[in-house]
């Protein structure tokens, strides 16, 4: 295969086998009409970029019926606020009517903070029934994609931006050229692309390999981002690590020349160094734990069932769609999995077809074991199960380690 990015020649480093769409989950009759691609992520050596090898097209993954809807979590609503206080104290504090275009921007759990402060701002966003949530909060959105021809209608309608975030949103797109170019026709030259993914730092210490999915085209440690968005005239100029979704980092970036960068992202360039994230043994390293990890869940499973215990998953997230099926944990081990989320409950989990059903259920039948899918979110929901804790209901979580408590 060639690197996405550079074109250089490589190999993938771990073959999950066959995947179903992460957010695609389905009622009985389409189980037939289920779509499947090879799931191969590779590492380039050239500009260490963590990539798929196969991503499904992007109108199968975003959509009008789009399952994942940002504000589930009241931990990510009060981490949303930070980020949107923090780009307005830092880059927007006395400018005059500033513009703020979002990447990705879902039910509007971050703009909704600058529409509150009156503030302009629009949010690009694919996925029509998401977007329509946004609108209720008081969101300005548009229904398209980010990229060149987006650009210019921005520019159109509503002039230059100021400042472009994202969150969870880069990671996702394949042809980031475009992008950089897109993004660098909206901004001023004083602007910034201020973006926030997954950490491969973290990623590869914890092995959470469940980061890895359709939509995650991209791993992204600094290195890679530095690379990538050098070669198509940003710079990184600063970064800021974050505790969300397991571990992330905040990528700040301005047109080549316009800013100082600060020291940190030097230092951390270093520190992945150290880390080995620019050398394939270290992917090599992640493969083996992958399969120990792997092996592991199965076992405590099995352990699970045969001793008759009900065992039921906490959260239907994208991420437990690599685990189910990487796995291959169907309903035999699972009775069911609990999820907030309307539009997923009492359908299926895609490829192991795993019932996912309304929260009540588990809080009128608690289960013996329940396994935690959504871990990036333990702090919030280690509260608000406190009581499901306290007597006696045992928890298995597989980050960073398998563990039954
Ligand atoms: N920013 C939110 C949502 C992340 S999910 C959060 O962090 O919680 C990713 C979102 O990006 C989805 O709503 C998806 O529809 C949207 N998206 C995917 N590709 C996109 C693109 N090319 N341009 C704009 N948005 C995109
Ligand atoms: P999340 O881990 O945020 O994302 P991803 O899909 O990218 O892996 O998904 C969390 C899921 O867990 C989401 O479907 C909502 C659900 N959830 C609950 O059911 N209860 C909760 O208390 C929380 C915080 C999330």
């Amino acid at each position: 295969m060639k690197c996405r990015i550079c074109t250089n020649s490589i190999e993938p480093f771990i073959f999950f086998g066959k995947m179903p769409i992460a957010n695609g989950f389905l009622i009985e009759n389409d189980f037939q009409n289920e779509f499947y691609f090879d799931m191969n992520t590779a590492f380039c050596e050239k500009c260490f970029t963590v990539q798929l090898e196969h991503q499904p097209n992007p109108d199968m993954m975003f959509h009008e019926n789009y399952a994942f809807f940002s504000r589930q979590s009241k931990k990510m609503k009060d981490h949303f606020k930070e980020y949107a206080d923090w780009v307005f104290k830092n880059y927007l504090i006395g400018k005059n009517d500033p513009f703020v275009v979002e990447i990705g921007s879902n039910d509007g759990i971050l703009l909704e903070n600058f529409s509150k402060k009156n503030i302009r701002h629009l949010g690009i966003e694919p996925s029509a029934n998401v977007g329509n949530e946004a609108r209720k909060h008081g969101v300005n959105t548009e229904t398209r994609f980010f990229n060149t021809d987006t650009a210019k209608h921005i520019l159109n309608k509503y002039g230059k931006a100021d400042v472009i975030l994202a969150a969870n949103v880069m990671c996702h797109i394949p042809d980031l050229k475009n992008i950089a170019e897109a993004a660098s026709n909206v901004l001023n030259q004083d602007g910034l692309l201020i973006f926030e993914d997954p950490y491969l730092g973290d990623m590869i210490k914890k092995t959470s390999y469940d980061q890895i999915y359709d939509e995650h085209v991209y791993i992204f440690s600094a290195m890679s981002i530095k690379n990538i968005f050098g070669k198509y005239g940003f710079e990184l100029i600063n970064l800021l690590p974050q505790s969300t979704h397991g571990g992330s980092m905040r990528y700040i970036l301005s047109k080549k020349g316009s800013y100082k960068a600060e020291k940190i992202v030097d230092e951390f360039l270093l520190k992945e160094k150290k880390m080995g994230l620019d050398s394939q043994k270290t992917y090599e390293k992640f493969r083996k734990n992958c399969e120990k990890s792997r092996d592991d869940l199965i076992k405590v499973l099995k352990e699970e069932k045969k001793k008759k215990n009900r065992v039921v998953a906490y959260g239907a997230t994208s991420k437990s769609t690599t685990i189910l099926n990487y796995c291959k944990i169907g309903p035999d081990l699972i009775e069911y999995i609990s999820d907030t989320t309307p539009i997923k409950q009492d359908k299926f989990s895609p490829g192991m077809h795993i019932p996912v059903k309304n929260y009540s259920n588990f809080i009128e039948a608690p289960p013996d074991t329940t396994l935690l899918f959504a871990w990036n979110h333990a702090e919030e929901i280690m509260e608000k199960e406190n009581k499901y804790t306290k007597n006696g209901g045992k928890w298995i979580v597989h980050v960073p380690n398998v563990k039954k408590f």
